[in-house]
């Protein structure tokens, strides 16, 4: 009649190794980081665009948390990039409203400063200078909410960007909430 005892005082202690020792694989990552987003009261941030986000780049398969920091910067640098050429094309219309141009004028300055500081954050998260890299990544995010603050400053204005301004601050909530993963004694 042992045989029982010893599965009752096996069986926790095995799901407690088992659990330590279960190596972090990308997924699980991937799902920690996005619950935590979603959890953060100041974004309005879906666990879904999240996990979407970090799966869409090929190389989220098998990365671990500080791969999965390069992955997010990347992103945001690719949103950065391609709002800037958007913001230029808009520009290249000549009936534009005025004070549309003066706002995408401001957008078009904040977002070619933002490819520099995302530029930066990626060099101080690969010399593991997390400090530092939260302060760009933090510059970029502002530059999303200054460039959509312009708009709603003049009443009936409309803004173009509003849909990507969005998204690049979640993208950058992303790489912050890694950032800080990351500095963790944890990982
Ligand atoms: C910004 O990034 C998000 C998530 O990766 C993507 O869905 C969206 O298409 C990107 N937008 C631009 C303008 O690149």
């Amino acid at each position: 009649m042992t045989t029982p005892i010893f599965t009752f005082t096996f069986l926790p202690l095995f799901l407690l190794f088992s659990s330590t020792f279960t190596p972090i694989t990308a997924n699980n990552v991937i799902s920690e980081i996005c619950k935590k987003c979603a959890q953060e009261e100041y974004t309005s941030m879906s666990y879904k665009f999240c996990v979407t986000s970090l799966q869409a780049d090929p190389n989220s398969q098998g990365a671990d948390l500080r791969q999965l920091g390069l992955i997010s910067m990347k992103l945001v640098k690719n949103n950065v990039t391609n709002t800037r050429r958007f913001i230029k094309n808009l520009l290249k219309n000549e009936e534009l409203d005025k004070f549309v141009r003066m706002c995408l004028d401001d957008c078009l300055d904040l977002y070619t400063d933002a490819i520099t500081s995302i530029k930066q954050a990626v060099k101080d998260y690969k010399m593991k200078d997390n400090r530092h890299a939260n302060l760009a990544v933090s510059s970029v995010a502002g530059a999303a909410t200054t460039c959509e603050d312009g708009f709603e400053e003049t009443p009936g204005l409309v803004s173009p960007l509003t849909k990507r301004n969005n998204e690049m601050s979640q993208l950058c909530d992303i790489a912050l909430m890694i950032i800080t993963m990351v500095s963790s004694s944890f990982y």
